[in-house]
């Protein structure tokens, strides 16, 4: 088992741990327990039909031996979910069953499912404790970690939320046998980007991982499990690291450690994703274009290596196959590009490579158009991630 404490900023002596182990749904209740304390009576699991079906039963049952009175109420599958009516609907419930402030809710499922059940969390009774379950990669390694918590409304995603730290990280490396392989292309997408911003071992560990994994290297199914536990708490130490030193992503900040470099191939995925109305691509796979695409514009402005380049995109292709991009209207990307740069006040900032493991923040003036359509060119061509 991998156990992580993570630590709240300096000024403040919260902290909260994540265990990472294949089998940790059994320990669900003694977890539980152990964060919340004895006088935790009710317990809320917030899931899914699909991710409930799977794993429910199990977390219920380990909940009930702890002694907790342990219910669940589920929302409807996907991002399109994940909106203020959902969260009234669980807010609703809540009340329901008598909630009280020692009480908890459970996010059992990815990160659209953690990050509804943890704004629920967050504004019941003005904040009660919050546990994280997450069962998908992209949530093991990103998304339950850092707090932020959100839904989405019309104006756009993420626009209504809070910061709320979770009490505990359970993560279960068995969940993500049922998990869809394009999940897990989309999680290895956000791993690579974790590695490719921020250090060069995190980076070079995961790609061994993956081509071990394609080239069905292991030995057994054990060393694969306790190498992807090691690997996925790599991946979790380095963002709450991040976390810890800009908790609340300061606006100002640009700088090497601030949160703002994990946004490394977002600004492209976003446009990407809005391009194709959200229904081609799940959010990691467009962020693997993204970095792509960044990382054109990196070498284009003689920043980074090209043959650093091509290590990004082998390693992204060793992540899984991508849906096609070639088609995508390189205009409908600018456009929505340009509607970004007027939301953050007319400037867009870039998150661009020095090298693998080392990101750069730049103001968007010095990413004229001409290289930005370059760089889609060569980002999105069929064959260019492999
Ligand atoms: N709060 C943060 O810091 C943060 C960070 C990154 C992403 N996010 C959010 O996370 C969301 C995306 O999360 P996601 O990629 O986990 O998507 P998701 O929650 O939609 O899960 C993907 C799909 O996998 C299914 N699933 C989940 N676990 C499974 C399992 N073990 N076996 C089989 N199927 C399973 C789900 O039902 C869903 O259909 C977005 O809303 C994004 O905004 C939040
Ligand atoms: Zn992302």
């Amino acid at each position: 088992m991998q156990r992580i404490c993570v630590r709240l900023a300096k000024s403040h002596a919260e902290q909260y741990e994540i265990e990472i182990a294949s089998g940790a749904l059994e320990r669900l209740g003694e977890a539980a327990r152990g964060a919340l304390g004895a006088r935790a009576q009710r317990i809320l699991i917030i899931s899914n039909p699909r991710v409930f079906s799977l794993y429910g039963e199990n977390a219920l049952k380990s909940l009930r031996a702890a002694g907790l009175n342990a219910k669940h109420w589920l929302m409807g599958d996907g991002e399109r979910f994940k909106t203020l009516q959902t969260a009234a609907r669980a807010l609703q419930f809540s009340a329901e069953i008598g909630l009280e402030r020692n009480d908890a809710v459970i996010a059992l499922g990815g990160g659209v499912v953690g990050d509804t059940a943890g704004f629920v969390a967050a504004t019941y009774l003005r904040g009660i404790a919050f546990l994280q379950l997450p069962t998908t990669l992209l949530a093991q390694v990103d998304a339950s970690i850092g707090g932020k918590v959100a839904v989405n409304t019309s104006a756009g995603k993420n626009i209504i939320g809070a910061f709320h730290h979770p009490r505990f990280v359970l993560i279960d490396t068995d969940s993500l046998r049922t998990l869809p392989a394009r999940e897990m292309t989309a999680g290895w997408c956000e791993c690579i980007k974790h590695g490719a911003v921020g250090s060069r071992k995190l980076f070079d560990d995961t790609r061994r991982f993956l081509q071990h994994t394609r080239d069905q290297s292991f030995a057994s199914l054990k060393e694969y499990d306790e190498r992807l536990s090691k690997l996925i708490a790599e991946h979790c130490r380095f963002k709450a690291g991040i976390v810890r030193g800009d908790e609340r992503e300061a606006v100002e900040r640009a700088d090497k450690k601030s949160r703002r470099i994990l946004n490394f191939g977002h600004t492209i995925a976003h446009a990407l994703e809005a391009a194709t109305n959200y229904r081609r691509f799940r959010h990691g796979e467009a962020v693997g274009y993204g970095m792509i695409a960044a990382g054109e514009i990196s070498v284009k402005l003689g920043s980074l290596d090209v043959a650093e380049l091509q290590t990004l995109r082998e390693t992204i292709a060793l992540a899984g196959r991508l849906p096609s991009a070639a088609d995508v209207d390189h205009d409908g990307i600018i456009s929505r590009l340009k509607v970004d740069k007027k939301r953050v006040e007319g400037r867009l900032r870039w998150v661009l490579l020095e090298r693998i493991g080392r990101a750069r923040v730049v103001d968007g003036c010095e990413v004229t158009e001409r290289t930005l359509r370059d760089a889609l060119r060569a980002a999105l061509r069929y064959d260019s991630v492999a």
